[in-house]
């Protein structure tokens, strides 16, 4: 087990009814609110009436700022910060997915910036300082609501990279699983393959493979994912299965589930953000395509010790192909696309995916080269 620091200041406001206790925490923080969201799905599911009204009985003004895409924007950001100087907001508010939560966090540390805010994605500048963040998760599935990244699309450079900061954990985060009960079925398959994703990176990069608490975490957390995401698909009404399914997905990538791992990696990330910047294909479609591919690689790689392990614990599986199938197939029950070609990428674009990965790989500090990242992706055609 390697040193750590582990350190999560964000408050967890978990449960039903919960959403109107984001008006009282924003005051605390500030008058003027930059509200953020996306596309309109918080004005049919209740969201939008209640943060709003929750904010003007606080005193908290806002103004709004929606149209946040999936796989967040460049440009939309520096509207957003355009539109809190412009307006004096001390204060963001986000109520949807991590899409929202993102663009609101670098809308945070970009008002705090004097230079542009893609400085801190392409790592010419380190985050100081932000606006005070609050969030209403609608989507389980990315942990941005609990920790201190945020991932944004440079669509003039179709890169899609992450920028850090510890000023970037939001101050409060509402999960109310009842927000969940209104997302279309592929929207919950995307967010159990990436709470999965986030469970595994870690897992099956560590050099460090001696850390039993560690381990048990991440197996336990993807027998949630799993068995919550089954009973969702089967009554998506069930809340206890919405609970379990929300609070898991923020444990997946709040910093626990890696405690004690060392010289870990995000491989499966790096690629799939360049599926996602080259062709807008869904975070999670696009994890479910490079997992088993990358798998496939690793066994090759690094032999079947973490696959054995993670299968016999998760799976019930006897031996790393095994281990390797079952998650398979579990994103194809869940609904998610497994090969590239299902997700509508041809095979001929394998070269231009991998150069445009290994630019992420680099910022990441990891050394694969290109030869190595068209393996996994010819294993995922
Ligand atoms: O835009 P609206 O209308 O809100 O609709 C959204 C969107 O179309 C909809 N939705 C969200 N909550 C809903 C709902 N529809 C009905 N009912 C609800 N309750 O779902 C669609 C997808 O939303 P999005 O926010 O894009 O999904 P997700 O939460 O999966 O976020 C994906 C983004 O987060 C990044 C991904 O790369 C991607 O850009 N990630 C962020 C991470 C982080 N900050 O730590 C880590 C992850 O690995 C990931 O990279
Ligand atoms: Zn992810």
């Amino acid at each position: 087990m390697q040193n750590f620091n582990f350190v999560n200041p964000t408050r967890i406001v978990f449960g039903k009814g919960n959403v109107p206790k984001i008006g009282a925490e924003a005051a605390k923080a500030g008058r003027k609110a930059l509200l953020v969201y996306g596309g309109g799905s918080i004005k049919k599911n209740g969201v939008y009436a209640a943060v709003t009204a929750a904010l003007k009985q606080n005193g908290v003004d806002f103004v709004e700022h929606p149209g946040v895409k999936p796989n967040p924007v460049l440009s939309h950001v520096r509207e957003g910060i355009k539109k809190a100087l412009a307006d004096g907001c001390d204060l963001i508010v986000a109520a949807g997915g991590g899409s929202v939560i993102d663009e609101s966090k670098a809308i945070a540390a970009g008002a705090k910036y004097s230079g542009d805010v893609w400085d801190f994605f392409c790592g010419k500048a380190g985050i100081k300082e932000a606006l005070p963040l609050f969030t209403v998760l609608t989507l389980p599935a990315t942990g941005s609501e609990m920790n201190s990244g945020c991932v944004v699309t440079n669509e003039e450079k179709a890169q899609k990279y992450s920028a850090h900061g510890a000023a970037l954990f939001p101050r409060v985060s509402v999960l109310d699983p009842e927000t969940t009960l209104t997302l279309p079925r592929a929207q919950v398959a995307n967010g159990a393959v990436d709470a999965l994703a986030h469970l595994i990176e870690s897992y099956f990069t560590t050099a460090d493979r001696d850390v039993a608490v560690t381990d048990e975490i991440v197996h336990a957390l993807a027998r949630s994912v799993i068995a919550s995401t089954r009973r969702i698909l089967k009554d998506p009404a069930d809340y206890a299965a919405r609970a379990s399914m929300m609070w898991t997905a923020t444990l997946a990538l709040n910093g626990l589930a890696s405690c004690g791992y060392g010289g870990t990696s995000f491989p499966n990330h790096a690629i799939e953000h360049s599926l996602s910047a080259l062709y807008d294909i869904a975070h999670g479609a696009g994890l479910a395509v490079v997992m088993p591919a990358w798998f496939k690689w690793h066994l090759r790689k690094a032999g079947p010790e973490r696959l054995e392990k993670f299968g016999a614990a998760v799976f019930g599986t006897k031996d790393a192909g095994a281990a390797i199938a079952a998650f398979e197939s579990f994103f194809r029950e869940a609904g998610a696309p497994v090969r590239l070609s299902e997700a509508g990428i041809p095979a001929a674009d394998i070269p231009r995916v991998a150069e445009n990965a290994l630019g992420l790989m680099q910022m990441w500090g990891m050394s694969y080269t290109r030869a190595e990242v068209e393996e996994v992706l010819k294993l995922a055609a």
